[in-house]
């Protein structure tokens, strides 16, 4: 039996003062799901504050990104070390606007994969298909040469400690969420990949869904045998909102 996971990905958003106050308002909310895990992906420059206003709580929280270096002459990076020092649980990697803004390759991420576990942390490895690929029927076909490239250089066993988070991009940000049926096949899918390498590793994966989750529809996402839970955008900028997801699961 998979723990349901409930991530936020706050993207670029927060000031000191929202950030004290959805913190504040999630502690609760997070303490009093006891059968499921509750986290949420700052911008870094927000992670002491988070890390202060967790403490003591069962919110746990990381990164959006991180290098592949530990330190050195990379302006602008944060490496795994950092944010593990920071306190951080989890690093998203791979997420569909680092692979589109920033041209981060399969290789790329799979290399970021790879210091993000090494240096301590959860790699959250985003997946998914554009629209394009989407009506072009190459989902299958997309999410597994994502993943395989971090097989490739990380080996299955990697997925013993790590998530899945398939979005979908003509999902993310539109408010036209993928149907639970369309993610559950899409989630079986992705098992069914890894446990032709690894019965094990696919048994035990949480695999979540993200784009355009809100709380009135994350309960029947939630509901599928292969949705563990969910990466959740814009929705998890809101108490009430993210707190109605963290419910559902
Ligand atoms: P939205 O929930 O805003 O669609 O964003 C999803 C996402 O990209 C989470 O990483």
């Amino acid at each position: 039996m998979r723990t349901p996971l409930v991530m936020g990905n706050w993207k670029l958003n927060g000031t000191k003062e929202s950030v004290e106050a959805l913190v504040k308002g999630l502690v609760e909310p997070a303490n009093a799901a006891s059968s499921v895990q509750v986290a949420v992906c700052a911008p870094v420059i927000f992670l002491g504050q988070v890390e202060q206003l967790t403490a003591g709580s069962k919110l746990a929280y990381g990164a959006q990104d991180a290098d592949i270096h530990t330190s050195g002459a990379f302006t602008g990076e944060n490496s795994p070390v950092m944010l593990k020092e920071f306190g951080c649980t989890y690093s998203l990697v791979g997420h569909s606007e680092r692979r589109e803004y920033h041209n981060e390759s399969d290789e790329v991420v799979a290399g970021k994969f790879k210091a993000i576990q090494e240096y301590g942390l959860v790699p959250v490895l985003c997946i998914g298909e554009s629209l394009e690929q989407n009506e072009a029927g190459e989902t299958q076909a997309v999410v597994e040469r994502q993943l395989k490239a971090v097989v490739d250089l990380c080996g299955i066993d990697a997925f013993n400690n790590a998530v899945i988070a398939y979005e979908p991009i003509w999902a993310i940000g539109t408010g036209k969420s993928a149907t639970a049926e369309q993610a559950q096949a899409v989630h079986a899918g992705i098992r069914q990949w890894l446990a032709a390498q690894s019965a094990d590793v696919a048994a035990k994966v949480q695999i979540l869904y993200g784009g355009s989750v809100k709380a009135a529809t994350a309960k029947e996402l939630f509901s599928q045998p292969d949705i563990d839970g969910g990466l959740v955008g814009g929705a998890s900028l809101i108490v009430d909102e993210f707190a109605g997801i963290i419910a559902a699961a």
